[in-house]
């Protein structure tokens, strides 16, 4: 007790006490990560997005999506209930860059994936409130109206390689060819483009198959969300190292 007293009353000595302590639990936290390969547990199931994903995802940073939607779903019993599994970190490892985010206006955007039908998107995207009338979403009606400008995707798969997204050669040589296949059911490319990414979901999104729109590859996006993982499968044990 009494040489607590001297240290709180010196405070030169209790700054450098302090910073003794806060040092050592620094180190503890800091100093493995040096040596683990890697912090980000391996999960069955992710890959790097598809082109037509990648495009959408680019749109979707454009037009602000993540100011008021977040996408990563937290531990918490609430959060699980209401939206499905908690996020997992190698679920955004090829995101760059991430979209998790603390502002939530609209929902979490982590699993939207498969929720609802393109045509709700479709709809939702044009005005929201035609669909959830309460909603104070604004409306992206251009989207569909929009040709997607992909002619430079090559070079953003290439550039997401540059920052460790495992693209290969032959991704980033057919991503343009990829792209169209993931739009058109009947396209010559249809099982290389599922060999090169498992679950990839093909079809006219914007129900106009006249033309890609930036509405196509904002619901090819939206309908992949959380859904590369096998939450029936995936055990957190299975994991463990
Ligand atoms: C001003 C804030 C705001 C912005 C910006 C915004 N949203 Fe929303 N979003 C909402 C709100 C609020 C809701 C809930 C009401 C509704 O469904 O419209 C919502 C709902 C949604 C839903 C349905 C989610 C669910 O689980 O029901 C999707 C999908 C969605 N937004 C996508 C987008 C996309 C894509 C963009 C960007 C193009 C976007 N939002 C931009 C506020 C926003």
């Amino acid at each position: 007790m009494i040489k607590h007293a001297t240290i709180e009353k010196n405070s030169i000595l209790l700054t450098v006490l302090v910073l003794i302590v806060v040092s050592i639990g620094g180190l503890v936290e800091i100093a493995p990560l040096f040596y683990l390969e890697s912090t980000i547990e391996k999960v069955q199931g992710m890959r790097p997005y598809s082109p037509l994903e990648l495009a959408g995802r680019k749109i979707y940073i454009r037009d602000g999506c993540y100011n008021c939607h977040s996408q990563m779903i937290r531990p918490l019993r609430d959060e699980v209930e209401r939206y499905g599994p908690y996020s997992l970190a190698a679920e955004s490892m090829y995101d760059h860059p991430f979209q998790w985010g603390s502002k939530r206006t609209g929902p979490d955007l982590a699993r939207v994936g498969g929720r609802y039908s393109d045509d709700w998107h479709a709809a939702h995207m044009k005005n929201p409130r035609s669909l959830v009338p309460e909603s104070i979403m604004p409306g992206y009606p251009y989207l569909a109206t929009t040709p997607l400008d992909y002619a430079l995707i090559a070079a953003e798969l290439e550039a997401n390689r540059a920052v460790g997204v495992p693209y290969t050669e032959e991704m980033i040589e057919s991503a343009e060819a990829d792209l169209k296949a993931q739009v058109d059911p009947d396209d010559d490319g249809f099982d290389d483009l599922l060999a090169r990414y498992p679950k990839a979901q093909v079809r006219d999104f914007d129900g106009d198959p006249e033309v890609i729109s930036e509405l196509d590859a904002m619901i090819a996006y939206l309908q992949m969300l959380g859904t590369l993982v096998d939450f029936e499968t995936y055990k957190a044990e299975d994991n463990l190292r």
